[in-house]
């Protein structure tokens, strides 16, 4: 009879069933191997690939800033107008490039505690004009100082001061400046110890975020990079209820399998909270 065509189709359906059921048994027994290497892998101790990208952040980090310029500081000082700004931006840093120190394994809860050094540099092509770029904003140290001490008499004197050092309620200062720091001129002619230099993030070079001490998965996957407490604490102490969760990673990195339905959750030391990020779409 030889192979006729019968006898071909039948032999090609067994073929294919029996493929079939291998691949039905393959298919989940690779997902196992698969997500057992990842499992391994993402724990956070030395060995792992995990661990060397996220000593020393394999990814480049950016944060960018926008800075509202007030247009008419005159008109809102001698009229009372509102006032009127402009949004400029973005400036653009990289930042996070620096390794992370102390890094400190706790076997018995299974964390890892360390410090994250702070470091910013410009990064021009990302940024719509340079670090030396002016703004007319809001002169904190006149504007607080006037808030700080209500005390007729003090006003007087601080008023006299503010006047010497040629300060008023707005200043014109470079983006430099306003965020890591200037020396304050009206503050530096104050006859007490206070702090002379102002900026939004000063002091930041040479200083260190944390101590974070984080989950390190050896338990459970689900869990790596969480934060478990930062300085110490499981919350923040400044907000009221429960913005001031420390909630989520740093944001460097996340648990692995994460679901499209799944709200990612971090905390961000600089703006002092956590926040969170839902789905949107693919990209
Ligand atoms: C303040 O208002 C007056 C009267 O409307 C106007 O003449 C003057 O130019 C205003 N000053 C500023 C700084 O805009
Ligand atoms: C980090 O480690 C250095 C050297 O071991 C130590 O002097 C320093 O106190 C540690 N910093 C913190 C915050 O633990
Ligand atoms: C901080 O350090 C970086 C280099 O790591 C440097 O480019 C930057 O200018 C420094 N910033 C300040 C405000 O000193
Ligand atoms: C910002 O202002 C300063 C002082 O007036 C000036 O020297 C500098 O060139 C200005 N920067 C830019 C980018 O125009
Ligand atoms: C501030 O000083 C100038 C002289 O530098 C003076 O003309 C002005 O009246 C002073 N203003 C106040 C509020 O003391
Ligand atoms: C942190 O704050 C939340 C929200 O106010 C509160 O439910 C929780 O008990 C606090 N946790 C600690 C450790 O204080
Ligand atoms: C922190 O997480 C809890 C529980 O998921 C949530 O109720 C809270 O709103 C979160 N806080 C912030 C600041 O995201």
């Amino acid at each position: 009879m030889g192979c006729d065509r019968n006898c071909g189709l039948i032999t090609g359906a067994v073929i294919g069933a029996v493929l079939a059921v291998f691949g039905g048994i393959l298919m989940p027994v690779g997902d196992m191997l698969i997500q057992k290497t990842i499992k391994k892998e993402v724990v956070l101790e030395e060995g792992t690939t995990a661990f060397k990208n996220w000593v020393k952040t394999g990814t480049e980090i950016y944060r960018q800033f926008w800075i509202f310029d007030v247009q008419n500081p005159q008109e809102v000082m001698m009229n009372s107008s509102n006032i009127q700004v402009k949004q400029r931006g973005p400036y653009t840093y990289r930042v996070r490039f620096l390794a992370k120190e102390n890094i400190t394994q706790d076997p018995k809860d299974n964390t890892v505690s360390f410090l994250q050094p702070n470091g910013a540099i410009f990064e021009p092509s990302l940024s719509v004009g340079t670090e030396a770029d002016n703004f007319t904003v809001l002169n904190l140290a006149v504007a607080a100082a006037a808030h700080i001490y209500p005390n007729p008499f003090v006003q007087v004197v601080l008023n006299s001061l503010i006047n010497k050092s040629k300060s008023s309620m707005f200043q014109v200062r470079t983006l430099r400046e306003l965020l890591w720091g200037y020396t304050d001129p009206f503050l530096s002619l104050v006859p007490y110890p206070v702090t002379t230099t102002v900026g939004m993030f000063y002091p930041y070079n040479n200083t260190a975020d944390g101590v974070y001490k984080v989950f390190n998965g050896k338990d459970s996957i689900s869990k790596v990079a969480i934060i478990d407490t930062y300085k110490g604490k499981r919350n923040l102490s400044y907000w009221e209820s429960y913005c001031d969760m420390i909630n989520g990673t740093d944001a460097a990195s996340f648990p692995p399998f994460v679901e499209k339905s799944q709200v990612l959750q971090f905390f961000s030391s600089d703006i002092c909270r956590s926040i969170y990020a839902v789905f949107e779409s693919d990209s």
